[in-house]
């Protein structure tokens, strides 16, 4: 508690066939981030994607970080919503970039955001001119444990969720957690369930510490921040180093928790009646309680996984406005569901999850009706 500001960073690798890049993860370190970018010759130009919210916060300081070691930069805005990972937002950009690009130039993306800047510009860098280099540099909680990290790239179409897109890794993740200090409380909130989930799903030590910890402490602390991004980072590091394109059933370990939180996403046609985090809390209670009715999991880490996100403050049941029929409607059209596989991540105790097939409807019913209101 109450550590001083530092700009020490730490840098995790990321190791991947044939290729490696960084996370370095700091506070305060942005200042740091225009030599890197220069001595690592990415490029001679780098395009800062952000939105009007962080131009002003973080993407400032990126630009004077470039601008100080001399780095050309241009500033390209996509407004800032959910809606801004469309097709026409994709085309759009592309057409910017398309302008920006003179003769001679070797233009890197920078990201400076919040997911979906991430994943916007993430694809955008894949497509333009069959592909240009980009940097990850995110500002939410969720960005930063979680997105920014893996190279997963997406938009949206009308059908569905990140229907469109790459597994295209970025040549470096910046991440400043001083960042989050503007990040509004719900966000913030929202992005430490990721957190959690991936200390259930591989770190004991960072669950101990949530455990001991509340929101309010956590946001004061920037020792305890560093230390959640980066042990959760790690987390999903490993995951994605042994299954960089989902082909081997290890990669779906990240979606604990995630079946029902976007079933109940759905369900409330993703507004802000639930936060993608608030969701996945709510899930992860689900899965659980599956865990427990299939024997997977003892009562007494069950416990500690509830107990530990209701101490936190996250919801652990569904609120009365939910009606029952919208949110079964919502789980049936799950594919993972409908394809009769019936597959869940569940949590064998803290630190362990398996995928399991077959779960049976019952199962999943009676721990659906357990967060119930
Ligand atoms: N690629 C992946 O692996 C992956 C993983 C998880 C989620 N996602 C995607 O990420 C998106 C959600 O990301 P998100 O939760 O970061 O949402 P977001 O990008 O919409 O950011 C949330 C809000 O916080 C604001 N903001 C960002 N940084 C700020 C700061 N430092 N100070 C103040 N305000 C700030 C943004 O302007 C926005 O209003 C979804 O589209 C989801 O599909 C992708
Ligand atoms: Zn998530």
């Amino acid at each position: 508690m109450g550590e001083k500001m530092t700009t020490a960073s730490q840098n995790i690798p990321v190791r991947l066939a044939g290729r490696r890049y960084a996370l370095s993860i700091g506070c305060g370190h942005t200042p740091s981030l225009g030599k890197t970018f220069k001595q690592a010759d990415w490029g001679n130009l780098a395009i800062v994607l952000t939105n009007p919210t962080i131009r002003s916060k973080a993407a400032r300081q990126v630009m004077a970080s470039f601008k100080k070691a001399r780095v050309a930069t241009q500033l390209l805005t996509v407004p800032d919503t959910e809606r801004s990972k469309s097709m026409s937002s994709l085309s759009r950009l592309l057409n910017q970039l398309a302008g920006s690009v003179g003769p001679g130039m070797r233009p890197v993306l920078v990201l400076v955001g919040g997911g979906v800047i991430g994943d916007l510009g993430g694809l955008a860098a894949g497509l333009y001119k069959r592909g240009i280099p980009y940097i990850q540099v995110p500002t939410t909680l969720l960005a930063q444990v979680d997105s920014s990290i893996g190279g997963k790239t997406a938009v949206d179409l009308p059908q569905g969720k990140n229907l469109v897109g790459l597994i295209l890794q970025p040549k470096y993740v910046h991440c400043d957690t001083a960042f989050l200090k503007t990040l509004p409380e719900r966000q913030f909130r929202s992005g430490l369930v990721e957190a959690f989930k991936s200390a259930i799903i591989g770190d004991t030590q960072l669950f101990g510490l949530l455990e001991r910890r509340s929101v309010e402490q956590i946001r004061k602390s920037p020792s305890d921040l560093r230390t959640i991004v980066s042990r959760a980072a790690r987390v999903k590091v490993k995951v994605v180093e042994l299954d960089e394109f989902e082909t081997k059933g290890i990669r779906m370990k990240l979606n604990l928790g995630h079946t029902f939180g976007h079933a109940l996403e759905a369900a409330v046609n993703y507004s802000s009646v639930y936060t993608h985090g608030e969701a996945v809390a709510i899930g992860t209670v689900v899965a659980t309680r599956i865990a427990r009715s299939l024997k997977l999991i003892s009562a007494g880490e069950a416990d500690r996984i509830v107990v530990g996100l209701d101490q936190l403050g996250f919801p652990i049941r569904v609120g009365r406005k939910i009606k029952r029929t919208v949110l079964y409607d919502a789980m049936s059209k799950d594919k993972k569901w409908t394809s009769g596989a019936h597959r869940w991540v569940l949590p064998r105790r803290v630190g362990q999850v398996v995928v399991k097939d077959g779960v049976p409807v019952r199962m999943v019913r009676q721990a659906i009706e357990s967060v119930m209101e």
